[in-house]
């Protein structure tokens, strides 16, 4: 594997990679096919490595980007405390086959301080995690932006676990025309069902153990809906007072929404994602499951847990 520092460099590696797959290719083999990526902020879990080994089963050449961007991080945010461990994340993409490791300093990234140039995906920034962090899918947005344009035509790997991100990205890449395939993939969780997430490093036993709360919400929630409930404001109620309930936990929003454009919902029907985020000790953490509903039937993505043979 190769750790890549330059853009210039990975721009290189990655034309010479496609150029030497599509040489041995059917013609019409998709501009996107050959090269897998997954954009990060390192830290690995297993979140993170069921993104490469998703692009690693699919791709000739599989591309991760660590840069932890300091635009989606807000003023009185976690930028500085952010956890790395750049030594032992390398070890970890050798042991998941791929072939480059982009990790770019800030200077890299944003010679001139801050871009002024910034992509903004309107509504679906808004709601959710757009209140409490106005700035934050800006950043996102711009960030990925850029390194698709660095990366150039790939398949990339983004995480259900953050569920607004993952639709901000299906857009931009749609209303921006970017030769990039997005693909979703399945929420990640421990055994006792929190989401993995490089933040969990930031909570002490006690808080760990109040973490399980949010996922205890979603659990609630989903047998409320199976249990024939079809009011979005009453499946609302029923997770929220899951987690207002612990002690620990400061509840920051519960959301019932359309999965597709996070608009909100009249009634319970085809695909709904309840989403939550609450602050635990020093952490902000964000959760959410989709449901399909058709009529009485009820199916319901809670994620994997790590290690389980579904995954
Ligand atoms: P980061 O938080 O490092 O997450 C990188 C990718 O891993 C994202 O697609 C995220 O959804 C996915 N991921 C994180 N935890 C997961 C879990 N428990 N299960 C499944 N997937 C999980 O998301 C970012 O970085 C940044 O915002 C980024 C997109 C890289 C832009 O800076």
């Amino acid at each position: 594997m190769k750790v890549v520092e330059r853009i210039d460099d990975l721009r290189h590696l990655l034309d010479d990679a496609r150029a030497e797959a599509w040489a041995t290719r059917h013609p019409q083999t998709p501009s996107t096919a050959v090269v897998g990526f997954v954009p990060t902020m390192g830290f690995f879990h297993e979140g993170h490595r069921s993104l490469m080994r998703a692009a690693a089963a699919a791709h000739d050449v599989v591309a991760v980007s660590l840069f932890v961007n300091p635009i989606q991080f807000g003023a009185n945010e976690d930028l500085s405390g952010y956890p790395r461990d750049l030594e032992r994340d390398i070890a970890v993409c050798e042991a998941e086959g791929v072939d480059f490791l982009f990790a770019p300093s800030v200077d890299e990234m944003y010679p001139g301080g801050a871009p002024l140039t910034g992509v903004a995906v309107a509504d679906l920034s808004e709601g959710l995690c757009g209140v409490g962090r106005p700035t934050h899918f800006g950043g996102v947005a711009t960030v990925v932006t850029k390194l698709f344009s660095i990366v150039g035509p790939c398949t990339a790997y983004f995480g259900r676990k953050d569920f607004q991100q993952l639709a901000v990205i299906r857009r931009l890449a749609a209303d921006l025309s970017l030769a990039v395939d997005v693909v979703g993939c399945p929420l990640v969780r421990e055994a006792d069902g929190v989401a993995m997430s490089s933040r969990n490093s930031y909570l002490n036993d006690r808080e760990r153990d109040a973490a399980t709360v949010l996922f205890r919400s979603l659990r609630a929630g989903v047998a409320e809906v199976e249990a024939g409930e079809r009011d979005p404001a009453t499946l609302r109620r029923v997770v929220a007072n899951v987690i207002t309930a612990e002690q620990r936990v400061r509840l920051e929003y519960a959301e019932v929404l359309d999965a597709d454009d996070l608009s909100s919902v009249e009634t319970l029907a085809g695909d709904i994602v309840v989403a939550v985020a609450a602050r635990v000790g020093p952490a902000r953490l964000i959760d959410n499951v989709t449901l399909h509903v058709e009529g009485d039937a009820v199916t319901a993505d809670l994620g994997v847990i790590a290690g389980s043979d579904e995954e």
